[in-house]
């Protein structure tokens, strides 16, 4: 009878649910505490006949100990729980991390000002190949091979047989336009260009925006015009500008365009008013536009190429064109308001 009801017990135990630190309090005072039913099996003892009483003995204990066993891993499962549950708890009171967006790249900041300028006199943006023929680059430009002026820009050729070069300017995808549009055409192409060529004003990998506006009757006037728009709401207004004659084989006449602004004069340790070179420019030579399949005799245009680390130089007073790509975040988080 006393066996029986120790295996009853025993079933109960396994069917027993415990979810909380309440349910393991109660477990606890119901079996194990003094007045507990273990307690009260143990007292029982005495009442078993001698000859029973061994066995019984050992049904008591192995069922204490069961019992124990359950107790001790219902308690670790509840410890682990609300670990869990303690990490995963989210204090909505407490500050946030603060979490950095970062920025755009000062080139970038600069570029999309340079096509956002553009944009508003009506320029749609173009974009061509990095690495292009000889043809795009240089031949069509007026620039034949052996001509002397192809020194003007130090190459990185890819290959020698058809000849195939990293693209020296932005002038490749002028051609391109041209080649595959009919007049009016006004577009820019802001992209990399690649030049063998390195100190702390030049970088062998650069960026420019080309800009090309090909249509009847277009002027050395509308050129000088859109450029000193241009500077105006780059730099703001009233920052002089000056045209200096200049030689480019696919324009002609040729320009380059300088403004006064501030330049570091190692000499005297001074910031100083200089003419800085921002850009080149002139109206297309008739025979570009032939060579891509424009009619010379009824259309004429015009074309600049400027510097965008050039620009961000200037408009930042950076004097090392290096340290755009050196990642270094100290630079670069100067530029945070920018974005
Ligand atoms: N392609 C020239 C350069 O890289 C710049 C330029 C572009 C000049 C268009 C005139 C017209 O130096």
């Amino acid at each position: 009878m006393a066996i029986e009801s120790i295996n009853a017990y025993r079933d109960e135990i396994v069917h027993q649910d415990i979810k909380n630190l309440k349910d393991l309090e109660e477990f606890r005072l119901k079996w194990l505490s003094k007045k507990g039913i273990l307690a009260e099996l143990f007292s029982e003892m005495k009442n078993v006949p001698a000859e029973e009483r061994k066995n019984y003995g050992l049904e008591v204990n192995s069922l204490k100990q069961f019992v124990e066993q359950r107790f001790d891993e219902f308690s670790e499962l509840l410890q682990k729980s609300k670990e869990v549950s303690a990490k995963a708890n989210i204090d909505l009171t407490l500050d946030g991390t603060p979490i950095s967006i970062g920025s755009s790249h000062p080139l970038t900041i600069i570029r999309n000002q340079m096509v956002d300028i553009f944009a508003s006199l009506g320029f749609v943006i173009s974009e061509g190949p990095e690495i292009v023929d000889d043809w795009h680059n240089f031949t069509a430009l007026n620039m034949p091979e052996d001509h002397p002026a192809r020194d003007m820009q130090d190459t990185f050729f890819i290959s020698q047989d058809p000849v195939t070069v990293m693209r020296t300017h932005t002038s490749s995808v002028q051609v391109m336009v041209m080649q595959s549009q009919a007049p009016p055409i006004r577009t820019i192409s802001p992209g990399r260009v690649f030049r063998k060529d390195s100190d702390a004003t030049h970088s062998p990998v650069f960026h420019q925006v080309e800009g090309l506006f090909v249509d009847e009757a277009v002027s050395f006037a509308d050129l000088k015009q859109t450029l000193f728009y241009f500077v105006q709401e780059m730099f703001g207004e009233g920052t002089k500008t000056r045209f200096r004659p200049s030689y480019f084989p696919f324009t002609e006449p040729s320009a380059e365009m300088d403004i006064l602004g501030l330049r570091y004069n190692p000499e005297t340790g001074k910031q100083e008013e200089t003419w800085i070179e921002v850009l080149g420019c002139g109206m297309v030579d008739p025979a570009v536009l032939d060579n891509c399949g424009i009619d010379s005799r009824k259309y004429s245009g015009f074309a600049f190429g400027i510097g965008i680390e050039r620009m961000a130089m200037v408009k930042y007073n950076i004097q090392d064109i290096r340290l755009f790509y050196e990642n270094d975040l100290r630079f670069l988080e100067q530029f945070v308001s920018e974005v």
